[in-house]
């Protein structure tokens, strides 16, 4: 596994791909509120095999329960449980791991259970920190954005528990552009902590980071890392019957419970017959190729690390996407993916 320095404005280094936790490997069995039972076993299989690897950089998110979404309140904090009892239980090493969580969604039902004040960021850093038996998280992050707090209160509370030692690094997520780009300037007028990582959706099919966000990342020196790189699982090609060329959602799948029919367009399916197509070229799945892709783009047109951050739910695409990391697309292939998904034009 390669390791890559996050950004320009930070020393932390990672592994070129990350491991993410909003949903986890599932059993078919649900609970009375509807979520489906966590696999636990098999999660455990994946992250021992993910740090064998040296795939060492895991996101998760104090709101995230792993086999459900939305999450409802009852359901809370159990990805941060479950991940932090898994490294304690596989006996992992702590300083080996990079380990990002994130705050700002609603965590209980009062007025403060949600946002980026500094009530509300001081309850929820000690209670994930306690959830995933830990002395302190690598990367904070800003979940979403919180139009009722000021940016300052935010920013001088993230100092703080970087200053006391609860985090390493501040990082931000799906704030929009004109406000990410006053918190980055704040904090460095102020010399508090800067913001050192951005989290965005970015795959294949979901290109608009490349207008803003990204030139953003660039001109700070603010490293990149990329949520839903499948597509949400799109991008595998498991929703499409490739001998009748339609949609399809295979038992078990996410989108048995989570609606992703906004998807299910006749653009994306002949986008994906073609991307298929291409990644048989390359000898790579279609997994592969959106990987790869990430990766290579970061490094050949943005020229800044790009890290992908995977949901895995069982074993075998864990050993799929990993095959992917070294995957070299040249220009020319980087052009043909770049018409199907009409993204900028490569020069
Ligand atoms: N900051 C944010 O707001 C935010 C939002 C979303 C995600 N994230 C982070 O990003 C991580 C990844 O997001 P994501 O889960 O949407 O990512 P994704 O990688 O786009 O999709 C993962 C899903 O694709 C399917 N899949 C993966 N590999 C496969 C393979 N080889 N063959 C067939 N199906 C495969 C699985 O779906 P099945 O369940 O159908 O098996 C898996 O759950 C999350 O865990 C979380 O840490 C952050």
């Amino acid at each position: 596994m390669k390791h890559v320095k996050l950004g320009e404005s930070c020393g932390l280094k990672v592994s070129s791909l990350s491991l993410g936790t909003w949903h986890l490997p599932r059993l078919s069995e649900k609970d009375e509120a509807g979520a489906h039972k966590i696999d636990y076993e098999e999660f455990k299989k994946v992250l021992k095999r993910a740090y064998e690897e040296g795939l060492t950089f895991i996101d998760t998110a104090n709101r995230y329960h792993g086999g459900v979404s939305p999450v409802p309140l009852t359901h809370v904090g159990n990805a941060e449980k479950l991940l932090g009892t898994a490294i304690r239980e596989l006996k992992l090493d702590r300083e080996e791991i990079v380990i990002a969580t994130k705050v700002g969604v609603r965590m209980s039902p009062g007025p403060n259970g949600e946002g980026l004040s500094r009530k509300h960021i001081m309850w929820q850093i000690s209670e994930s920190l306690k959830r995933l038996q830990i002395d302190y998280v690598d990367i904070y992050y800003a979940h979403a954005f919180d139009p009722e707090t000021p940016k300052l209160e935010t920013l001088t509370t993230f100092n703080d528990v970087v200053r006391r030692g609860f985090v390493r690094y501040i990082g931000m997520s799906n704030i929009p552009v004109h406000h990410l780009v006053e918190y980055i300037m704040l904090a460095i007028a102020n010399k508090l902590e800067p913001v050192a990582v951005l989290q965005y959706r970015y795959n294949l099919f979901d290109r608009g980071v490349e207008n803003d966000i990204i030139p953003v990342a660039k001109r700070f020196g603010v490293g990149f890392t990329a949520y839903s790189p499948l597509g949400e699982g799109l991008l595998t090609g498991k929703y499409v019957d490739f001998e009748s060329k339609r949609w399809v959602v295979p038992p078990g799948s996410r989108a048995e419970y989570r609606d992703l029919s906004h998807m299910f367009t006749e653009r994306n399916l002949q986008r994906l017959l073609r991307l298929k197509e291409l990644a048989g070229e390359q000898g790579l799945t279609l997994p592969q190729l959106a990987i790869a892709w990430l990766i290579n783009i970061g490094e050949k047109v943005w020229k800044i690390p790009i890290v992908p951050i995977i949901g895995i739910t069982r074993l075998q695409h864990l050993e799929e996407a990993l095959m992917a990391v070294d995957a070299n697309l040249s220009h020319d292939a980087l052009k043909a993916i770049d018409e199907v998904t009409r993204g900028p034009p490569l020069s």
